[in-house]
């Protein structure tokens, strides 16, 4: 029988920790609840110390989500482990996950630990976290550059004292898959007590192995894998979530394994992901990118056509890639809408259904088709919109190749008119610094891009920007529009309405 392998979720704490990834509460709620969707078993909702909005984001997704367990990440430390209970304590299934450093580089140099004062810490920091909770895992940071006998010797201590979980992560991403493999069995042959635990990987991907070493993980016995949507993370990032299910599912018989991820939801999550942090997914990522079940050569769409296995290993359904259906029109009613985006998966409060509708409609009068596709992007966004402090009234640029670009751009905050008028080195850097004049704030532009969301000459063009403040914070923004300046300043306005809500959420009036 094939064994069951836990998804472990750490999209909103690894992941979150990556440049230009951060989120707002409204946005971590939106994602985990997709992950909880997707049947995540577990989900590492933030690092409760680390900051009064982590320690909200843990406390207020543990007390939403009822279909999985709750994590809060905490150093081997007890200020650290009684927060993050108390920021998990409301889950139905609470879990603290605490972690130190094993390997002598970071005991010595980071730690400046004695090894025999390390295992002590990770002892009675594990038998803190047990008197408050049933479910606790223990990870031995930079585990693949540990001295195994240490190792083993720590981890049997932390199982004697309690820990459910066992994870041995690969901090970073230095190991390959078939040392990976070895080192799974041999630290079971030498710590016999993993036999009474679930053992866990962590892979960074540094080396761009991450996937390859969780599933030889698996392979030497690992019964959880942690990772993360589209592999965002520090550095070169984490397991793609989408790549080790994916692999498992396709490949099950080969190890003997699965997991209970709906695999349908995959794209949604991974879309909703980029959507919210602005960072893309490259175009033949495996599994969720553009390309990866687009079929170019003609040789291959022929065999397509006949059979789709010949070039096919799973097929786009599979993982929740619908065709580009035509489904509505400008004659539809709201009834028609909101069944439609019921069906795609959505759940949007009244008040979000309104404006979502209202989008649709006049996309609808610009667009002659309207696909599936269309619709996923106008409600996505408004599935994470935050309140719209400024909202834009109306636009007027004057542009060409041989004048300097100007810009009027007219916005509403409370009922109050502001118009400002700026120059700029093209259409966009003219709008952006219209804005920026009207917000009164100094802002630097770091990425700016623009997709479209279907094909076709009307296809709504789908922009993102990325904004820095004086003081390094950044924001992502997305905008929709057929126009694309339009869906230009939109993402900006968007990015800036972002930047206020965290700036009042951190001065608690959010
Ligand atoms: O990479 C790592 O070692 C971690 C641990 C804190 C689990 O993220
Ligand atoms: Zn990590």
């Amino acid at each position: 029988m094939a064994r069951t392998i836990k998804i472990f979720d750490t999209t909103l704490r690894d992941g979150e920790q990556s440049p230009g990834c951060s989120m707002n509460l409204k946005e971590k709620i939106k994602m985990a609840k997709q992950l909880e969707r997707m049947r995540v078993d577990v989900i590492e909702a933030g690092f409760a110390i680390s900051s009064q909005g982590d320690f909200l984001s843990v406390k207020t997704i543990a007390e939403t989500l009822k279909d999985c367990t709750v994590a809060s990440l905490a150093r081997a430390d007890g200020k650290d482990i009684d927060r993050a209970w108390e920021a998990v304590k409301g889950a139905v299934d609470p879990r603290i996950h605490l972690f130190i450093a094993t390997s002598s580089l970071h005991m010595e140099h980071k730690l400046q630990m004695k090894p025999d004062d390390v295992y002590e810490r990770a002892v009675a920091m594990t038998a803190r976290a047990v008197k408050y909770c049933g479910n606790v895992e223990f990870s031995a940071e930079d585990s693949t550059r540990s001295d195994p006998e240490f190792l083993a010797r720590v981890l049997e201590g932390v199982v004697a004292a309690g820990a459910t979980t066992i994870n041995l992560p690969d901090t970073v991403g230095y190991t390959t898959p078939d040392e990976h493999r070895a080192f799974f069995l041999k630290m079971r042959e030498l710590a016999p007590s993993l036999e009474k635990v679930t053992l866990s990987c962590h892979c960074h991907n540094d080396l761009g192995l991450a996937v390859a070493n969780s599933l030889a993980a698996v392979l030497g016995g690992a019964g959880q894998v942690e990772c993360t949507v589209n592999g965002i993370g520090e550095r070169a990032g984490n397991a793609a979530m989408e790549e080790v299910v994916m692999a498992l599912h396709t490949r099950r018989p080969f190890y003997g394994a699965e997991t209970r991820i709906a695999t349908q939801e995959i794209m949604r999550s991974s879309g909703l992901l980029a959507r919210i942090t602005g960072a893309g997914v490259q175009p033949n990522k495996a599994i969720v990118g553009r390309n990866a079940f687009a079929h170019e050569a003609g040789i291959h769409q022929h065999g397509v056509m006949q059979d789709r296995r010949t070039y096919e290993i799973m097929t786009p359904e599979s993982v929740g890639l619908n065709k580009n259906n035509l489904v509505l029109g400008k004659h539809s009613g709201k009834h028609a809408f909101r069944d439609r985006v019921k069906t795609l998966g959505y759940e949007l409060s009244d008040a979000e259904l309104e404006i979502a509708f209202e989008k649709f409609k006049s996309l609808a009068d610009k667009k002659k088709t309207v696909y599936d596709k269309d619709i996923e992007a106008i409600v996505a966004k408004e599935a994470v919109q935050v309140p719209r402090t400024y909202r834009l009234d109306s636009f007027v640029i004057n542009s060409g190749n041989t004048i300097t670009s100007t810009a009027v751009i007219r916005m509403l905050r409370d009922g109050k008119i502001y118009e400002k008028v700026s120059r700029g080195e093209g259409p966009i850097d003219a709008a952006f610094k219209a804005v920026e004049k009207i917000v009164g704030r100094e802002l630097t532009l770091e990425d700016y891009r623009i997709a479209s969301v279907t094909e076709g000459e009307d296809a709504l063009g789908d922009a993102s920007v990325r904004i820095r403040t004086v003081d390094g914070a950044e924001f992502s923004g997305r905008g929709l529009s057929t126009d694309v300046i339009e869906a230009g300043i939109h993402a900006y306005v968007n990015a800036v309405n972002k930047m206020l809500y965290a700036e009042s959420e951190a001065a608690g009036q959010a």
